[in-house]
């Protein structure tokens, strides 16, 4: 039997809280609602993911239809009158809310996600200040930790926004739901920590979860009391390009490159390197390896990533093109093993005691950090909490400069055919034509962020 496909082209007209508006066959009921700057609440939606319907804290009420509807998962019809607001609908809301506060932790103030929770949010919007189901949350539930992920399911509400961004927007399956009922829960595979699964580190999960119950591992505090202690000798390499980021984060006005290596000094960091020359060198020397393969025969294209995720994504998932893999060392890591040795001669002091703090654009790279050797991987949202903790004021500060470092500039190559793939849907699609031998580029870079906003 075929399903039914809407036709945008064919106009819906329909009234929203008195309000007349006509929107495109197949427009949900909170986009018709956003038509008309009406906000209905949610919690498990999310504009990047597909609907789900979870939750149902978004329920409207339809004339013709005598029951509640999720207004993120169904659509308009012609002439529905709907409403959005009244006692009924704000008392369900409320109760919806009330029942996942009694599964849920109630240590808001120790949760990563303080004042940035959507349920700590609607708890606030429908007055909730007591409990009256009690707390049944389960104390049991782990808090798993991983060099790049944390995961807290005590604090889980079920949304399954971080399985499909797992599944759907990025196909790697390490997340996924089971039992059902009062049983059902989120959980990666045999309930093995992600890293033993066929997790690639991405963040995609912890990026859309609602709540704290899945996060990134922040080193912030370790990083500035590894500094503070003995006032150690610490140096910093930073690409331009995350001043964006940590603009995001901060929240407060722009953010220059110039600025945030004003910050990352005041941080107490002795040097700021520039990591784009790690970036320049590596895909210099990728360069010349697909030269070499093209000279010798060897299979191509060569393939290199963003990351140590992408090379666990083709050991896991096509484990016959581990040879296309380029043997071009982790360019991160290279420089600041090269960062630190060069700032321990300069300073005369033993390697040992210099630490070396890496701020990446990609949780992945923590992955490959050793803090034992003194060598962090941090993010933006890390290195945005080290300038709040430390007080620092982004618009006060100066406009400075990289430190010098001696690296020999790249040498030029002449250009070899690369493909840029963002993600990992993307990324398989073209693994699938390199396996059938239909991908005519030499070199194919992939990098684990599907939007087009890492380089
Ligand atoms: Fe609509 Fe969860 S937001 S059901």
């Amino acid at each position: 039997m075929s399903r039914y496909k809407p036709d945008p082209n064919t106009g819906v007209n329909l009234t929203i809280d008195g309000m007349s508006v006509t929107v495109p066959e197949g427009t949900r009921i909170l986009e018709a609602a956003e038509k008309l700057n009406i906000k209905i609440p949610t919690l498990c939606e999310h504009p990047d993911l597909c609907k789900r319907g979870l939750c149902r804290i978004c329920v409207v009420e339809c004339d013709g239809r005598g029951k509640l509807a999720a207004a993120c998962a169904n659509d308009v019809w012609e002439g529905v009158n709907i409403v959005t607001v009244n006692k009924r609908l704000s008392k369900i809301r409320r109760t919806i809310v009330e029942l996942i506060l009694a599964n849920h932790p109630q240590d808001c103030l120790f949760c990563v996600r303080s004042k940035n929770c959507e349920l700590q949010k609607l708890a606030k919007v429908y007055g909730i200040l007591d409990a009256p189901f009690g707390n049944v949350s389960d104390e049991n539930l782990s808090r798993a930790e991983s060099k790049t992920l944390v995961r807290d399911m005590g604090k889980c509400v079920k949304c399954g926004r971080c399985v499909e961004a797992c599944q759907e927007i990025q196909t790697i399956g390490a997340i996924n739901t089971s039992h059902r009922s009062v049983e059902y829960s989120i959980c990666s595979a045999y309930n093995l920590a992600l890293e033993d699964g066929p997790c690639v580190f991405c963040g995609q999960c912890a990026g859309v979860c609602p709540v704290g119950a899945i996060f990134v591992y922040d080193q912030s505090a370790e990083v500035l009391a590894a500094i503070a202690a003995n006032d150690a000798p610490a140096i910093a390499a930073v690409s331009p390009s995350l001043a964006s980021a940590l603009e995001r984060e901060l929240a407060a006005g722009a953010v220059t490159a110039g600025k945030m290596i004003s910050a990352v000094r005041l941080l107490g960091f002795k040097k700021v390197y520039n990591a784009d020359m790690a970036a320049n060198a590596a895909n210099s020397e990728i360069c010349g390896e697909v030269k070499q393969r093209i000279k010798s025969g060897a299979t191509l294209p060569l393939i290199s990533g963003c990351s140590e995720g992408v090379i666990r994504f083709i050991k896991n998932f096509y484990p016959g093109l581990e040879g296309n893999l380029s043997k071009v060392k982790n360019p991160r890591r290279s420089f600041a093993a090269s960062c630190k040795n060069h700032y321990a001669k300069e300073a005369g002091m033993p390697l040992s005691s210099v630490i070396s703090v890496s701020f990446v654009p990609c949780i992945a790279q923590k992955y490959t950090a050793e803090s034992d050797d003194k060598d962090f991987a941090l993010t933006a949202g890390e290195l945005a909490r080290m300038i709040k903790l430390s007080g620092i004021i982004m618009e006060n500060l100066p406009e400075e400069q990289f430190d010098a470092f001696p690296c020999k500039p790249p040498e030029q190559d002449t250009p070899v055919k690369k493909e840029t793939v963002h993600g990992y849907a993307q990324a398989r699609s073209v693994m699938e034509a390199v396996s059938r031998g239909e991908c005519d580029a030499q070199w194919v870079e992939i990098l684990s962020c599907p939007k087009s906003n890492c380089s």
